[in-house]
């Protein structure tokens, strides 16, 4: 597939002095991990995402909300990095500043080399003590697929002998306040903005794109999917994260790739 780069993309990153990008489950697609809105399969086929990720369900039925999230931890350790991930890194040693601010819960950016990753929806890999709040250290290595079924024991807290919660937010729940700030402070700032991989829906993330679009910013989606960002962003790229933004980096910096 021949991807076009418009021209004056290519010469709005060429003298921009800092980029946001602002990533979604699409971009982690590619590495087969499945977006939200992509039904549940296998043993999870009869649940959605927003029926497990609530602090209800995790009083009502710990061990189905921790067997979950850990057999979603078990995907991620096994996935890798794709050429989305891997382009917005390298993008980061063209640019004077790049800030990656994610909604998804894996560590693909990271793992591909993009340092200093603001998580708006926290982590898979950062637990905590749903009692005390106090952070839980994972056993290393890949955790197993939970046995008979889908339910697995959550550890309990060292300090208050609570349930260890998964570090992510769930529905209902704040954003953590140092991440947003500097969300927002980077939408503030920046001269180009990416969305790639995002649905657009899930608020208070999709409205960090119209901060900057009120700016008169450069705003860019890489969506194969229409959303309610197309009307606002001034360029729209169609098509998979992990072909498009390895064409734009080449497109960009060709003497680099
Ligand atoms: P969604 O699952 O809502 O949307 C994924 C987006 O990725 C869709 O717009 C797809 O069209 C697009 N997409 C699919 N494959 C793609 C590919 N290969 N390249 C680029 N784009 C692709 O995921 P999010 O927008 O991240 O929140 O969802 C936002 C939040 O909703 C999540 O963080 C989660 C969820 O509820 C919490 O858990 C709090």
């Amino acid at each position: 597939m021949t991807v076009t780069i418009p021209p004056e993309l290519i010469a709005a990153l060429h003298v921009a002095k800092k980029v946001v990008f602002l990533t979604g489950a699409g971009v982690s697609a590619e590495s087969g991990i499945p977006t939200f809105r992509d039904a549940m399969t296998g043993l999870w086929e009869r649940y959605s995402a927003e029926q497990l990720a609530t602090a209800d369900a995790f009083t009502r039925d710990r061990e189905l909300v921790w067997g979950w999230y850990e057999w979603r931890r078990m995907q991620v350790m096994k996935a890798e990095p794709n050429a989305a991930h891997r382009a917005i890194a390298a993008i980061a040693s063209q640019v004077a500043s790049v800030d990656v601010i994610t909604q998804n819960v894996d560590d693909l950016h990271e793992r591909a080399g993009s340092h200093n990753v603001l998580h708006l929806h926290g982590q898979l890999n950062r637990p905590f003590c749903f009692a005390c709040r106090q952070p839980h250290a994972l056993q290393p290595g890949t955790p197993d697929e939970p046995e008979g079924g889908r339910r697995l024991a959550p550890p309990q807290c060292n300090r208050c002998n609570g349930y260890i919660r998964p570090g992510v937010v769930w529905f209902g729940e704040m954003l953590p306040e140092a991440e947003w700030n500097a969300a927002v402070e980077a939408c503030d700032a920046c001269d180009v903005l990416f969305s790639v991989g995002t649905s657009s829906l899930v608020q208070p993330a999709a409205g960090l794109p119209l901060l900057a679009a009120r700016r008169r910013v450069t705003v860019v989606q890489v969506n194969p999917n229409s959303t309610s960002l197309d009307s606002h962003a001034r360029f729209n790229l169609v098509g998979a994260a992990g072909v498009i933004m390895p064409a734009l980096f080449d497109a960009v910096w060709p003497a680099s790739s």
